[in-house]
């Protein structure tokens, strides 16, 4: 955006008739240096639904893309914290209309575009809908909503714990806990797919873990095993392989947890409501965790 059409587009008047030059200077730096800091932001949180156009995307396996929309303008950010989604609308040509929560995996800060991993189920209503997208297709989001507010060294270690597409809340945590300079929390992030290709944001990830070698320690899971994932773990995530290789439970360590039904049956216990996270069943409360100590998304 311009000088002019900022100044223009928040109203700022040139107080010609009170001030001098010199005046006017210091309104405009001082009404103007926190736009050029911090970028506005796309979203607010509050009702409005804005289209976005889809500008690309990439198959990242066969039934998951990463798609990439334009945000309002080049230089706005999407608005969203770690951890956040933004609900997706389609309307039917029958009139009805389909909403979705969907997590963005690019990094907040990132300004003009926003990133979605995304997977397709075969009778899925939005899925199918938004892989039928061509470049410059609209899709209308609203949000965010914040999930889990992280802040800095909010727990000396965290362990994640997602299968299948579940994996986008937790590597926005990751994603925020690596940036960050300030950052000494330890992640065991603990991922399970059905194949090698069916792994979601591998190469970011693997890109991450080299960079971390004190502080992140990612552990995939594979229902079978796989030539091209010779270090992964085959089988489902079991309470055995969690007591021996993740941190007990205390206060200092918080465990998070993704996935399609079954991953949470197994590992935590279902939420009840999107408000009402219930208790922690399964493996994790075999290993002692409680309430406090664990966050299903
Ligand atoms: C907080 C939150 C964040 C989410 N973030 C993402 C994200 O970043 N990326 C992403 O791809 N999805 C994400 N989801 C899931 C997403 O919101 C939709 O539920 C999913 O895309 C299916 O919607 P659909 O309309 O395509 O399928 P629907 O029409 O709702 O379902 C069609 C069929 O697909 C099957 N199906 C649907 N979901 C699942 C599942 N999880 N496991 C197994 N079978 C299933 C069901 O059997 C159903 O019969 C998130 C969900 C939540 C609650
Ligand atoms: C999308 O829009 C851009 C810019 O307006 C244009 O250059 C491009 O050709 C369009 N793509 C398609 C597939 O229509
Ligand atoms: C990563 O996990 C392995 C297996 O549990 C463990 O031996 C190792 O110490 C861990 N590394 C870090 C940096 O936590």
């Amino acid at each position: 955006m311009s000088l002019i059409s900022r100044l223009t587009s928040s109203k700022f008047i040139v107080p010609v008739a009170v001030g001098t030059a010199a005046v006017a200077a210091t309104l405009a730096f001082s009404t103007l240096r926190p736009l050029a800091n911090e970028p506005a932001a796309a979203f607010k949180g509050d009702d409005q639904w804005i289209d976005l156009k889809l500008i690309k995307y990439e198959d990242l396996s066969h039934d998951s893309r990463k798609f990439t929309f334009a945000l309002p303008s080049e230089d706005v950010k999407s608005g969203l914290v770690t951890a956040s989604i933004l609900l997706a609308k389609y309307v039917t040509p029958k009139g009805s209309n389909v909403v979705r929560p969907y997590t963005p995996v690019s990094d907040p800060e990132q300004t003009g575009t926003i990133e979605f991993v995304i997977k397709k189920y075969p009778t899925g209503k939005f899925g199918n809908h938004i892989f039928g997208l061509k470049e410059n297709d609209t899709v209308s989001f609203k949000g965010p909503i914040i999930k889990w507010k992280w802040t800095p060294n909010q727990f000396k270690s965290v362990t994640l714990i997602g299968g299948g597409s579940g994996i986008t809340p937790l590597y926005q945590l990751l994603h925020q806990i690596t940036k960050d300079p300030q950052e000494k929390t330890k992640v065991n992030l603990v991922y399970g797919s059905k194949t090698a290709e069916d792994t979601l944001l591998k190469k970011e990830i693997d890109e991450i873990a080299a960079k971390f070698p004190d502080r992140v320690n990612v552990t995939y899971f594979l229902d079978e095993a796989s030539p091209s994932a010779p270090n992964a773990q085959v089988g489902y995530i079991t309470k055995e392989w969690l007591a021996k290789n993740i941190p007990g439970p205390s206060a200092d360590h918080h465990v998070y947890v993704c996935g399609p039904p079954p991953l949470y049956e197994a590992i935590s216990g279902n939420k009840v409501s999107p408000s009402d996270q219930g208790e922690v069943t399964g493996a994790l409360k075999e290993l002692g965790f409680t309430k406090e100590e664990v966050f299903k998304f």
